[in-house]
């Protein structure tokens, strides 16, 4: 569920190893829905990006609600394309074209098939915590900054310590940001029709502060 009358069907996995955090719908990509359901002109005809999607809920949901040009969804192993593939199947037909591609943050050469296609937007949720490659991810949000300055939205909690470390990289590479505090009851209202299992998969959606950052050069 994304608002209590939209909601979207996707398959996860809650219990995970260390390398399948993209098999679980995490709190702050129910928040980049429930922001693009409240903000859908923003995208209307435009091409975006989505970085590490995981299950796809951000870039599914563009799909589903909106009227984007096109969703490109990307992640970095064979076995989360194949789930983001399942969960594609799983929505209803839409005039949205949607793309994926296997891209590792760390691994230049598997981003450079994004040079050339047009980007309006990357959206990137819950990529910025203790073991995520995030210097490399500000390595290859910068270059795409440099190429085609998309608008760059990235959700991150504020309790996410390592986020200071982020900022201080992308202040290095000459990012300037806004910081937009997603506070209102819709970000933190149940994901799930119970109540009692909303707060039991996805207790940060009640504990989380998320912060919306827009990044560009
Ligand atoms: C915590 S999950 C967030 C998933 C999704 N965005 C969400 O909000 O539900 C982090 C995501 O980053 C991806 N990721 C981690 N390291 C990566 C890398 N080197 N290159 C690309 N994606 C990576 C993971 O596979 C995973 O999908």
């Amino acid at each position: 569920m994304i608002t209590d009358r939209d909601s979207i069907t996707l398959k996860e996995q809650v219990i995970f190893q260390g390398g399948q955090e993209g098999k679980r719908v995490w709190e702050a990509g129910i928040a980049i829905s429930r922001y693009i359901i409240s903000n859908k002109g923003l995208f209307q005809g435009k091409a975006i990006l989505d970085l590490g999607s995981g299950t796809g809920i951000g870039a599914l949901t563009l799909m589903k609600f909106t009227e984007a040009q096109k969703v490109i969804l990307s992640d970095y192993t064979e076995e989360i394309l194949e789930l983001l593939t399942q969960n594609r199947a799983l929505q209803p037909r839409s005039q949205v074209a949607v793309d994926t591609k296997l891209v590792d943050w760390t691994i230049q050469e598997t981003y450079e098939q994004l040079y050339e296609v047009k980007i309006d937007f990357v959206i990137a949720t819950d990529v910025i915590y203790k073991g995520s490659p995030y210097d490399h991810l500000a390595t290859l949000l910068y270059i795409l900054a440099e190429k085609q300055n998309p608008r760059i939205l990235i959700i991150i909690p504020r309790q996410r310590d390592c986020c200071q470390d982020f900022l201080r990289i992308m202040k290095e590479k000459g990012f300037n940001w806004t910081e937009t505090e997603l506070n209102d009851n819709l970000y933190s209202q149940k994901a799930l029709e119970n109540q009692k299992d909303s707060d039991k998969f996805y207790p940060g959606l009640k504990s989380l502060n998320f912060v919306l950052y827009t990044f560009n050069l």
